[in-house]
């Protein structure tokens, strides 16, 4: 499985080289396919502070700055990434090749299955909507107690 994502990879990131780059936002069709996307494959539920509080009631200048509510699972916490200021680094290519060899954390197996046109257009829009905010806190070994808020996602079995 791990060997036909790096083949898949070493097909897109050549790809995603030789496309043109990603024009103006307002004449980039896959940057109003990204947000339609972003929505849809609820990134914001993890990445935008207040989304699932408010209803996804955020404003779309606040999108993908990061979370320091903590997810806390089995094998420790983690915080939802600052995509606004890591997209402003990281070219499309090396997103597309994350996408498809990285493992862990994050929801990589959901993506790994989108095409390659909606994997670039969700970097297209982040990407332009500009870096934004600070970085979120370090992950924690699962000994660790967080000091920020966190949503614990451990598995609690009652006795019966
Ligand atoms: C269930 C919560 C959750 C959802 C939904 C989610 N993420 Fe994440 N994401 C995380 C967490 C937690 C991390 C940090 C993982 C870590 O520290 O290992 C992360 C990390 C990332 C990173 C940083 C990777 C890096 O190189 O450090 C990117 C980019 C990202 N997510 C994009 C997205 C996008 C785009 C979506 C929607 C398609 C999405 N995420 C949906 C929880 C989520």
């Amino acid at each position: 499985m791990r060997l036909i994502s790096v083949l898949i990879a070493l097909v897109a990131v050549p790809a995603a080289f030789f496309s043109p780059p990603a024009g103006a936002a307002g004449t980039d069709p896959l940057v109003a396919r990204g947000r339609y996307l972003v929505v849809a494959a609820a990134c914001n539920d993890c990445h935008t502070p207040h989304w699932r509080e408010s209803g996804g009631n955020v404003p779309v200048g606040d999108w993908m700055v990061g979370n320091t509510v903590g997810l806390r699972e089995s094998w420790g916490t983690d915080y939802p990434a600052n995509v606004r200021l890591l997209f402003a680094k990281m070219t499309e290519s090396e997103w597309l090749f994350e996408i498809h060899t990285r493992g862990g954390r994050m929801q990589w197996h959901d993506l790994r299955r989108l095409t390659l046109d909606d994997q670039r257009a969700i970097y297209r829009f982040i990407r332009a909507l500009g870096p934004k905010g600070t970085q979120v806190p370090d992950s924690l070994p699962s000994d660790q107690d967080p000091r920020t808020p966190y949503i614990d996602l451990r598995l609690h079995t009652p006795r019966p």
